[in-house]
């Protein structure tokens, strides 16, 4: 039902128009209160805006005065009114971005939110700014002139010593500098690889069933077509790569699949490996978030198998901040010349500075340090969310949760758009298992992807709230 309020009746004009309320829902109260949050958000009531009398509103509904009075009070109590007693009820000045009407609240990815817990951040407010600081002016101090002229295209020469000693002590990464490439993330790493494999006359790339759609159509966009691979309880089936036969290359997240969590179990890592050597095929490893284990026992990359045949991707995105857009590979050998004739001669995508200041960074054991610390404060996090899903939806299932910065919260059956629907309407910023299915795949389960990361340590607590609140 679409009913319309005629603003200008004893209360005055709101915001001088006309307000069209769709009362939908449960109830008359909880329709009132949908439809109400619904204007707010769509900005056809503007913030500061004055709402009819609770008498004029009721009459124009045809709803009892008092059902508008309690809609009112808790709209108030949620932040949305401000009500003075004696005066009017306002929309409150929100701090959140207004979604156009056009889009539905769950998909609308580039407005502010409250609450966010979609993957792929972690908490920007503990950047290491004074330890990076620190660093950058050692490293600025110490550099050679000719570090400030154009970057060769492997990377500073620095950078790739201090990973090659970082990865192969932390993720057990056979590396030797000259096989380090410095590139601006990993999506370039991919890109790169992507033109490499073209180049050799590769046309198809399997991939995981379910991961970052961005990936794949960069994959795309440099003319590989994506192929799935299904995945289960113990990573993607990797045994599925026989039924690929054109695939050159298969893209992997084997430490914690990306968005499922899952690590790969030992038999499909020497699967792969076996599969790679078989088909002369190149395994690229996807190590996004390979820093932040929880168990005791770590899982090494699966380049330490075999390091002629796998591209290993590492990136600081997870670790630091995705806006330094720095990242690296560790290369076949047979690779290193071709990766470095596709970036050109003068790359310029990685700035010297920053990656001399990743450098001393490393070396100074400030990373070290970092990557230890923020791996307790996540680990907490992880906790916490485990324990107020066990209270407050004893029907989910939460998966993934030995590594990163996300977990898979696996919902009744039928619940998943629901539920990331409801959680616009909590100002919680959340994605469903659906955002991240490869377009070739049928759904074949219910799931929320959250990402524990992304909250600064401030607004933690009210999202895990916010999260309780929508849960089934
Ligand atoms: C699966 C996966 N790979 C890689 C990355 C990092 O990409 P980049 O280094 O380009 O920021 C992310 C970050 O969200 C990710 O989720």
């Amino acid at each position: 039902l679409v009913h319309s309020v005629n603003a200008e009746q004893e209360s005055g004009p709101v915001g001088g128009a006309d307000l069209y309320l769709d009362l939908r829902g449960p109830g008359l109260r909880a329709g009132l209160m949908n439809a109400l949050r619904e204007a707010i958000r769509t900005a056809r009531l503007a913030p500061g805006s004055r709402l009819p009398s609770s008498r004029a509103l009721g009459a124009d509904l045809g709803i009892a005065r008092n059902t508008v009075v309690q809609a009112y009070s808790e709209l108030t109590a949620e932040g949305w009114l401000t009500a003075q007693q004696g005066a009017e009820t306002r929309v409150a000045l929100l701090t959140v971005d207004v979604v156009p009407a056009a889009t539905p609240p769950a998909r609308a990815i580039n407005t502010r939110h409250v609450h966010d817990l979609r993957p792929g951040r972690p908490d920007l407010s503990a950047f290491p700014r004074t330890e990076w600081i620190r660093a950058a002016r050692r490293a600025i101090s110490r550099a050679p002139d000719d570090a400030f002229g154009y970057a060769g295209p492997l990377g500073r020469p620095e950078l790739r010593a201090a990973l090659a000693e970082y990865l192969a002590r932390t993720r057990g990464v056979r590396a030797h500098p000259d096989r380090v490439v410095i590139c601006s993330g990993a999506a370039h790493g991919f890109a790169l690889l992507a033109q490499v494999l073209r180049r050799q006359g590769v046309e198809e790339i399997a991939v995981e069933a379910y991961g970052l759609d961005p990936h794949r159509r960069l994959l795309t966009a440099e003319g590989l077509r994506t192929r799935p691979v299904p995945l289960d309880g113990q990573g993607a089936q990797i045994g599925h790569l026989e039924d690929l036969p054109r695939a050159g290359a298969v893209l992997l997240t084997p430490s914690h699949q990306f968005p499922t969590g899952v690590a790969l179990h030992p038999d499909r890592r020497a699967a792969v490996v076996d599969w790679a050597r078989r088909t002369d095929g190149l395994v690229i490893e996807d190590d996004y978030d390979g820093e932040f284990r929880y168990d005791r026992h770590p899982i090494g990359a699966v380049q330490g198998l075999d390091s002629e045949h796998i591209a290993y991707v590492g990136t600081t995105s997870k670790s630091l901040a995705p806006g330094l857009r720095l990242g690296w590979l560790v290369l076949p050998e047979r690779l290193v010349d071709a990766v470095a004739a596709v970036k050109g001669d003068n790359d310029l995508t990685s700035g010297v500075i920053d990656q001399l200041t990743m450098a001393e960074f490393i070396e100074s054991g400030a990373y070290d340090r970092h990557v230890r610390a923020m791996r307790l404060r996540y680990r907490n996090r992880r906790d916490q969310l485990v324990d107020a899903l066990a209270t407050h939806s004893p029907e989910s299932r939460v998966t993934g949760i030995t590594a990163g910065l996300h977990m898979l919260v696996e919902l009744p059956s039928g619940n998943e758009s629901a539920v990331v629907q409801g959680s616009a309407w909590q100002d919680l910023a959340m994605y469903g298992l659906a955002e991240f299915r490869h377009p070739d795949v049928p759904a074949d389960r219910d799931a929320l992807v959250i990402g524990y990361g992304t909250p600064s340590a401030s607004a933690w607590s009210g999202a895990l709230d916010a999260l309780c609140r929508v849960l089934p």
